[in-house]
């Protein structure tokens, strides 16, 4: 019985979403010419010197899809309210899909430059989504993933870390590379990068500040291998306050302090992942991809 007068109710329900228009895009006859967008989201660095490296993936993505608009957006609270201190505006990816939305973008591929898919890249996806479908909207959003993704990812970033190894290291040498590191699931990631890019050298090694492996992890790896020397080098879109002061800051507790008290002789590179063709080839790739798969 109760059920019946359930179903009483839903019925009309049904066949009155059945017989609306699919979206409410074209009411008022409006039929609106396919727009589509590309937006691009960064972490954010309060560095100036970072602006190099998003200098460069922005080069590289309006090389790739010419014509199309480029828009950019952080995920960083912390680095947005900083900049905003210094009379920059740096906005959210809502802001910028709000923005989009009123600029008749019909389609928009949203691409994470993120390293991997850990919180910020799944934060990321729940919100730009919410913009996908709404009346007089946007139509479509499509996430493009971080670098590190698939196993094929996993390999082709653990061969591009090869590549910008600085040309007069030794194989006797190590080469440490810094990733950011999480509290998310995702800090797997690191450890897997770690397998792939050891089976090509077995003298290079990820660690991340805030996650696992840390540097008293690569520190006993190093010892153990007889490793007298070692090439710090940022696993991170931008060489920025990580790279500059946990890595090679003369803080006691910096990477560079921690390997140089065990006698281990350091050699800093500050470049940031983007900052080379290698990785930012990956990034624009999975943007490809994306941007390939609008309805
Ligand atoms: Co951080």
């Amino acid at each position: 019985m109760r059920i019946y007068i359930i179903m009483k109710a839903i019925v009309p329900l049904i066949l009155v979403a059945l017989v609306l228009p699919k979206t409410s895009i074209y009411a008022h006859g409006e039929k609106r010419p396919m727009k589509k967008g590309i937006l691009l989201v960064a972490f954010g660095s309060t560095i100036p010197e970072a602006q190099v490296s998003f200098d460069n993936i922005d080069r590289s993505v309006k090389k790739a899809f010419p014509g199309v608009e480029i828009y950019w957006a952080y995920t960083s609270r912390t680095i947005i309210a900083k900049m905003a201190k210094e009379g920059k505006n740096l906005a959210t990816p809502a802001e910028t899909l709000a923005r989009m939305m009123r600029e008749k973008f019909t389609h928009v591929a949203v691409q994470s430059l993120h390293v991997i898919p850990g919180a910020e890249f799944h934060g990321l996806t729940q919100n730009v989504r919410r913009y996908e479908g709404m009346s007089k909207g946007i139509e479509q959003v499509l996430v493009g993933r971080p670098l590190l993704a698939t196993s094929e990812d996993l390999q082709r970033v653990a061969e591009a870390m090869l590549k910008i190894i600085p040309p007069e290291r030794l194989k006797s040498e190590a080469v440490v590379f810094m990733g950011h590191g999480t509290h998310h699931p995702a800090n797997v990631y690191y450890a897997a990068l770690n397998y792939h890019v050891q089976k090509l050298d077995p003298n290079i090694f990820v660690g991340t500040v805030e996650g696992w492996p840390e540097i008293g992890d690569i520190k006993e790896d190093l010892k153990q291998g007889g490793l007298k020397k070692a090439y710090l080098i940022p696993l991170m879109s931008v060489a920025g306050d990580h790279a500059r002061n946990d890595m090679v800051g003369e803080e006691e507790n910096s990477w560079k302090s921690v390997l140089e008290k065990e006698g281990i002789k350091c050699e800093p590179v500050l470049k940031g992942l983007a900052e080379h063709q290698e990785f930012v080839d990956i990034w624009v790739d999975h943007l490809r991809t994306a941007f390939g798969h609008f309805d």
